[in-house]
């Protein structure tokens, strides 16, 4: 048995992509895994399906990250999973990964497409953590979800970009405050990953797929298991050590 047998992850967006991915890479270490999903109940099920197929525990929960009024009612769901499933255990691992991105000129760029990503991209991931705090152990491992438009730019992506840094901000932050709990907070910054995100461009569009790999170091775009295994070991034991680092998971993009 693993040496993170028994530990309790929870990771938003994971009926899909990166999410997928990491929870899934997190129930081949030893964690039961509860997701989140905002509207694809049946792929978040078929996740599920896939966690228990480890032999790890598996749920999935509604959320919208975009939305704190409904954070309240989400972390009683969670209290009430971990009280009924895991005999009151609380959480070793919160991956905030649940996101979309916009392409939007800057002189485009309506007021409510920036408000869009600041409470998807930046509020949500605050004030869900925040509100979860009190359920994740001592020790525990939180791991935020940037990008590399974070660290570079591309024509269309200002707000999401910009939201991106601000995570990566938050995190250092939350890293000084937590540290008094020993939990560790790092931030995973993604390059380009072939999954639905952006109308799955990445993966669908061929012409763009070159376009990525002819400037990546490693020749070719990222996969989610590219992701979702460095996911899973920032929040494993193994990276006890690694705190307050925003690690770039882009086979070096642009460098
Ligand atoms: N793919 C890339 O190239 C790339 C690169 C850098 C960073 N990222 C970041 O990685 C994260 C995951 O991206 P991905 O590629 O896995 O995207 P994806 O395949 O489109 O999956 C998005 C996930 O987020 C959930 N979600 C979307 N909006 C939500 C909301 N308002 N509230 C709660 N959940 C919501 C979706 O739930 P449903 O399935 O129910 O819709 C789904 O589980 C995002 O934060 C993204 O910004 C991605």
């Amino acid at each position: 048995m693993s040496k993170n047998a028994k530990k309790i992850a929870l990771v938003t967006g994971g009926s899909r992509g990166l999410g997928k991915s990491s929870a899934l890479q997190l129930a081949k270490k030893g964690f039961d895994v509860i997701i989140t999903y905002q509207t694809k109940k049946e792929d978040a099920e078929k996740v599920v399906e896939e966690i228990k197929n480890i032999g790890q525990k598996g749920f999935a929960i509604q959320l919208d990250i975009a939305s704190t009024t409904g954070f309240d009612h989400f972390k009683n769901e969670v209290l009430s999973l971990l009280d009924t499933h895991f005999e009151g255990q609380k959480l070793d691992a919160l991956v905030n990964n649940a996101g979309v991105g916009v392409n939007m000129p800057f002189e485009q760029t309506t007021e409510e497409a920036l408000d869009a990503m600041t409470n998807i991209h930046f509020k949500g991931p605050f004030f869900l953590t925040q509100k979860l705090l009190p359920l994740i152990n001592d020790g525990g491992s939180i791991v935020n979800t940037s990008s590399g438009l974070a660290r570079f730019s591309f024509a269309g992506y200002s707000a999401y970009g910009a939201m991106k840094a601000a995570v990566e901000s938050l995190s250092r932050y939350q890293a000084l405050e937590l540290g008094e709990r020993k939990i560790r907070v790092n931030t995973v910054a993604p390059g380009a990953i072939e999954t639905d995100f952006g109308g799955g461009l990445v993966r669908d569009n061929k012409d763009f797929n070159q376009l990525i790999a002819s400037d990546t170091s490693l020749g070719r775009v990222g996969l989610p298991d590219d992701i979702g295994a460095v996911v899973a070991f920032l929040c494993s034991d193994e990276s006890g050590w690694i705190n307050a680092q925003r690690l770039e998971v882009s086979g070096g993009f642009k460098i």
